[in-house]
């Protein structure tokens, strides 16, 4: 029992610092996603399929069960978020959300191949998720003018520059004195230098939407499984009532 105490103190005296190394790498703003805001997914499914699906695939998701969870008709979804082509002929609703952009044209003009985005609620989180989206800066010396605080040196353009605009990262000034220690620990700060098409807080609203669908896309049966969860539970509850009767009725006789 020692020596396991022992190498249990051993263990954790290791693991704790990594773990707080690791969560301290980049500091991520809380996304209060709702699934069970429809409106909000809609929206966030409208701006997927303008800004990300060019490059970005769902490929275990299709039209028509997003259709049914969003609360929009097949022609609805005909008619507002299907924009892909399969043979030449616009996808239809029955079809996987696939886009055209094959992994080899995609690891030629980003570096990466922009990645099947089906899981990334379940990978990332909804907060990194919130967090990139709003992290992208101007930096000349990468291949295509931008970086990212979440995300450093990332392979993606910044695609929603026009509603955003542009955000510079500015450094602590260095000041003289005795400020000059405390300044140089300070964190570059995010400045948006160039405005975009919507204000910030609009802006944030945007990505929040999309974050809320691509979280909804990780696992769609997720509001089925917490609503049957509830009865599921329930249900337990009352077994053990019964479960505690029946047993006392099979032991009554064994002494
Ligand atoms: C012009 C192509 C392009 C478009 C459009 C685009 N992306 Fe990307 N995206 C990429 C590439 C390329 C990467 C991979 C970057 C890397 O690995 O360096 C990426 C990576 C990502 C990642 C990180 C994946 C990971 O590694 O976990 C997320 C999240 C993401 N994109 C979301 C979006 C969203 C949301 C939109 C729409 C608003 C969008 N992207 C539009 C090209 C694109």
């Amino acid at each position: 029992m020692k020596k396991f105490i022992t190498r249990l103190l051993l263990v954790l005296s290791i693991a704790l610092p990594v773990a707080s190394i690791a969560s301290e790498e980049v500091s991520l703003e809380k996304a209060n996603i709702d699934l069970r805001n429809q409106q909000s997914l809609q929206r966030g499914a409208k701006y997927f399929v303008n800004y990300c699906m060019g490059c970005h695939s769902l490929s275990m998701s299709r039209y028509n069960r997003v259709a049914t969870d969003l609360g929009l008709t097949p022609e609805q979804v005909q008619k507002n978020l299907i924009f892909t082509r399969t043979d030449g002929e616009l996808s239809k609703v029955g079809e996987l959300m696939k886009n055209g952009m094959t992994p080899k044209y995609g690891n030629e003009a980003f570096g990466n191949a922009p990645p099947d985005l089906s899981l990334e609620g379940r990978l990332r989180g909804a907060d990194w998720i919130y967090s990139f989206l709003k992290a992208f800066y101007k930096d000349p010396t990468r291949p295509l003018g931008v970086n990212n605080t979440v995300f450093a040196n990332v392979g993606m353009p910044h695609v929603l520059w026009e509603l955003q605009g542009m955000q510079e990262l500015q450094h602590a000034e260095a000041a003289e004195g005795e400020h000059a220690a405390a300044n140089a620990h300070a964190e570059p700060k995010l400045v948006l230098a160039t405005p975009g098409k919507i204000s910030l807080a609009e802006y944030d609203r945007v990505v929040l939407d999309i974050t809320n669908f691509l979280v909804y896309v990780s696992e769609p049966g997720k509001l089925h499984r917490q609503a049957v969860g509830i009865w599921v539970v329930l249900f337990l509850l009352v077994f053990i009532v019964v479960a505690y009767f029946l047993k006392k009725e099979y032991w009554k006789d064994v002494h």
